[in-house]
């Protein structure tokens, strides 16, 4: 057999043996054998030498084609392998991770809710800041400094003489500074209080005020506006209440309660056996609290409420316990989404 015929059967030899090989370590141990320094592909070139010129030419030249050939055939066999050994961990039959994707709180959900009930009937959205002047939260609402009203507020008090504000009434007193009436405004937010936390009282809980002024208000309109959202908000069964109550910035005051939601008036543990639940607080606007502002109490009179979100929450969504919804468990939150 010449040398020339030696190449081509070498080289028919070892494609079939590639094609055989089904793991990357006899690929391995294939190439190392044939193209390795002691193998038959290098005793091959060696033995060139002995020809003569012509003949050293021609078949030196197949027997490196072959060689780089030989090189190329065991590189794609290699990466075949290696990328079917990666197929087939994948088994595209499983189910895929899942995403956790974050939903907004249902404390934030229902002021949305509010809010939005609000928006319908004509109010604008304002905020005012979490940490506010004594002048804001008490002075400008008609709490001289040393009124016994300002017990009802248990305030944390912040560096520089500031606090942390206890009701969302403070928005009113900012607004009414920069505006002209008529003024219909909604103002929700973050309230804190120095109170014992139990199931119905937390430390930082959350507001949403709501006042109209302008010429000619009266306690009808008040009483038509709270009727239309909570008949809006709750359902049309749900019966009304409205106490006399007092409030420094408002003149008549009053309290609003629902018939309880969760035993329906029978008497419960959320609503301490009464049957029902107070929602808010509400009046009309105390002349002095205009005056401070610099607006004319002759012309102009107003109503306001304040609600609590929490509260409101509780009594939709039939949750017993305020703590519920600053724990954090997904688990109670999740309801929600
Ligand atoms: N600010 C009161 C509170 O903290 C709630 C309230 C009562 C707000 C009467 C008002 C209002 O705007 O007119 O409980």
């Amino acid at each position: 057999m010449s040398l020339l015929d030696e190449v081509a059967r070498l080289e028919e030899e070892v494609l079939e043996r590639i094609g055989q090989a089904d793991s990357l370590g006899s690929l391995e141990e294939l190439k190392v054998q044939y193209l390795g320094r002691k193998g038959p592909v290098m005793s091959l070139l060696k033995s060139l030498k002995d020809l003569p010129l012509e003949e050293r030419k021609r078949t030196g030249a197949r027997a490196n084609q072959m060689r780089a050939q030989l090189e190329e055939c065991f590189s794609a066999a290699m990466g075949r392998l290696s990328t079917s050994r990666r197929l087939s961990a994948f088994d595209p039959t499983l189910p895929g991770t899942a995403q956790t994707v974050g939903t907004i709180h249902i404390i934030n959900q229902v002021m949305g809710q509010i809010c939005r009930t609000f928006y319908g009937m004509g109010f604008e959205i304002a905020r005012g800041p979490d940490v506010e002047t004594d002048y804001y939260n008490f002075e400008a609402l008609n709490f001289p400094p040393d009124h016994p009203a300002r017990d009802m507020q248990d305030t944390f008090f912040v560096e520089g003489g500031r606090l942390l504000r206890t009701h969302t009434t403070p928005v009113q007193a900012r607004e009414l500074e920069r505006r002209k009436p008529p003024i219909k405004i909604i103002a929700p937010g973050k309230t804190f209080r120095h109170e014992e936390i139990s199931t119905r009282a937390h430390v930082s809980f959350h507001q949403v005020d709501g006042f109209l002024i302008d010429e000619g208000v009266t306690m009808a309109d008040l009483k038509g506006a709270l009727v239309a959202f909570c008949r809006n908000f709750f359902g049309e069964d749900l019966k009304l209440k409205f106490r006399p109550s007092f409030f420094p910035f408002t003149e008549p005051s009053a309290e609003v309660d629902i018939s309880c939601f969760l035993c329906g008036g029978k008497g419960c543990q959320l609503c301490k056996y009464s049957g029902w639940l107070e929602i808010l607080g509400c009046g009309m606007i105390h002349p002095a609290v205009l005056e401070a502002a610099g607006h004319d109490s002759e012309k102009y009179t107003g109503y306001a409420f304040g609600l609590g979100v929490e509260r409101v929450a509780m009594l939709k969504y039939k949750i017993n316990d305020i703590r519920l919804f600053f724990n954090n468990n997904v688990r109670f939150l999740r309801q929600f989404n």
